[in-house]
């Protein structure tokens, strides 16, 4: 699979960047403190998908905030729940999420109606899983590389 480096030094809280990785959409985004609260107080046992879907992760993991969240680079002060890294890609038929929208402040789907979480987490329509976490991790402490 071919790499690519980000930098997202540029990426201000509570705002994202998209960039595309072998073809299609990645959505880098920088949580604000309330989106990590938000997602931390969901029940798991209550999500449609309660799998973590988050390739970084060992198989079967549950889909708390920190098993969605990009771990943090090395010294980072900052909440360690802060970036949240998946691919822009409709679990149902495959549309672009639209970014700050939808009844569960994350991501809407425009095709069917689906809302997906501050996490990504699927919560309402037909999308049957989580938007899925791409192999990435941080490089430096601006640099995210995926694959
Ligand atoms: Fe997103 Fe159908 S493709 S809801």
């Amino acid at each position: 699979l071919a790499s690519i480096f980000v930098d997202v030094s540029g990426v201000a809280p509570g705002t994202q960047l998209t960039v595309k990785w072998l073809g299609k959409p990645v959505f880098i985004r920088r949580r604000t403190e309330d989106e990590i609260a938000e997602a931390n107080a969901v029940d798991i046992s209550e999500l449609p998908d309660a799998d973590a879907r988050n390739a970084n992760v060992a198989a079967g993991s549950d889909a708390s905030d920190s098993n969605r969240a990009l771990t943090p680079p090395e010294g980072s002060e900052a909440g360690a729940e802060e970036w949240l890294v998946m691919m822009g890609v409709c679990t149902h038929l495959g549309c672009v999420p639209l970014g700050d929208a939808g009844d569960f402040g994350g991501w809407f789907c425009p095709c069917h109606g689906s809302h997906y979480d501050t996490a990504g987490r699927i919560r309402k329509g037909p999308a049957p899983e989580n938007l899925p976490v791409p192999v990435a991790a941080f490089t430096d402490a601006t640099t995210i590389k995926l694959g």
